[in-house]
């Protein structure tokens, strides 16, 4: 079995090791234009420096209305791939491999950013908010209904998806991430909680997966042999809902279709229903993908120690792992648990040699 800090291979790319930063919204681009500046640039910067194997940049809009709200990252324009490319070639140049995911909040865009006011739910059109679109017309709890995509719209998706992917890789990024967790748009048409649709895209989990599986192609078709990988809520802890088997079976078809590698979280289609949340709570998920579909796999949720990361990667529970707020705590995390671990790394940033441990 491999272990944390060993190297993985997915196509064209290769990771120093397998402690990876998930994807976190910053809600920090105040001019709206979604180009990232100089918060982009250290904090991700700051993780690539601290030893991470794969820095994967938050959900980012694959056009102005896909973005959860108007102070969120974008890339669909020139202006936010060149200056995603700054931030790249800094994660480059610390050794680390950057990935972007790419998203669509279809009935959960257009919502007050997260924390920079008091205001919550739903951003009016009048103070800058737009119509959502979604699978169907039901809306997210407490959001504004969304209009249901017809043909065309889901053709503009898709195809908004794809010209993200190939602006993405030429501003550097080494991999593209679909965002189908959380409750966003392409979760919205795979759950049956949310997709009441009655065409080709709705109904059967072929059906229901249509969308995800025409946005994996349309990439695959772009990026030449970048890795794609695909973020799952595994499940939506609710009756009648997305699960586990559905999960497993679309990795399978994804797959095929071109994506390469599943990073496997749960939940946020719905409300009411208990989540998890002890460490490594959505552990077992991942695993369950990996065996069920026999593809590679990412686990995330509540990994805050070395010891814990080593051990689901040994067991092969998982063929990497994902931090997200502990790599908020401690950027530095990956070089941490090095050293916690008693592995030696000759990636240490050269102007920090002095602060390692017992030096
Ligand atoms: C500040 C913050 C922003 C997040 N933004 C995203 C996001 O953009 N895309 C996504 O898929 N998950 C997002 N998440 C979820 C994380 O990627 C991760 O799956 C989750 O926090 C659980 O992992 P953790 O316990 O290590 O934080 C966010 C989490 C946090 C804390």
């Amino acid at each position: 079995m491999p272990q944390l800090f060993d190297p993985l291979t997915i196509r064209s790319v290769t990771f120093r090791n397998r402690v990876w930063v998930a994807p976190m919204c910053q809600y920090s681009i105040s001019a709206k234009d979604g180009v990232v500046g100089d918060w982009h640039l250290v904090h991700l910067g700051a993780m690539a420096a601290g030893g991470a194997g794969l820095v994967i940049a938050e959900a980012t809009g694959v056009s102005p209305e896909a973005r959860i709200s108007d102070e969120d990252t974008g890339i669909w324009n020139d202006a936010q791939a060149h200056a995603w490319s700054r931030v790249v070639s800094f994660i480059h140049s610390q050794g680390a491999a950057a990935g972007i995911q790419l998203a669509h909040a279809g009935r959960k865009a257009s919502v007050y950013p997260e924390w920079s006011t008091e205001l919550k739910g739903t951003m009016p059109v009048a103070e800058g908010g737009w119509q959502t679109v979604s699978a169907s017309t039901l809306p997210f709890p407490g959001y504004d209904p969304p209009i249901a995509l017809d043909a065309t719209g889901i053709d503009k998706v898709v195809a908004d998806f794809a010209a993200a992917g190939r602006r993405a890789l030429d501003a550097g990024f080494d991999l593209l991430e679909i965002h189908a967790a959380h409750g966003y748009l392409v979760h919205q048409f795979l759950s049956p909680l949310s997709n009441e649709r009655t065409d080709e895209y709705g109904g059967s989990l072929e059906n229901r997966a249509r969308l995800l599986l025409r946005i994996v192609r349309a990439l695959r078709e772009v990026t030449g042999d970048a890795p794609i990988l695909v973020r799952f809520s595994a499940t939506d802890y609710a009756e009648g809902g997305w699960d586990e088997e559905q999960t497993a079976t679309v990795a399978g078809w994804a797959h095929e279709a071109g994506a390469d590698f599943f990073d496997i979280s749960s939940g946020g289609n719905v409300t009411g229903v208990t989540l998890p949340s002890g460490a490594g709570y959505q552990v077992h998920l991942a695993t369950y993908v990996r065996e069920q579909a026999d593809v590679a796999v990412s686990a995330v949720g509540r990994i805050t120690e070395a010891q814990q990361a080593a051990d689901i990667v040994a067991s092969g529970r998982a063929d990497a792992v994902m931090l997200g707020r502990e790599m908020l705590r401690d950027p530095h995390f990956a070089l941490r648990a090095a050293h916690e671990l008693g592995v030696e790394l000759d990636y240490w940033p050269g102007q920090y040699l002095r602060g390692r441990w017992g030096k």
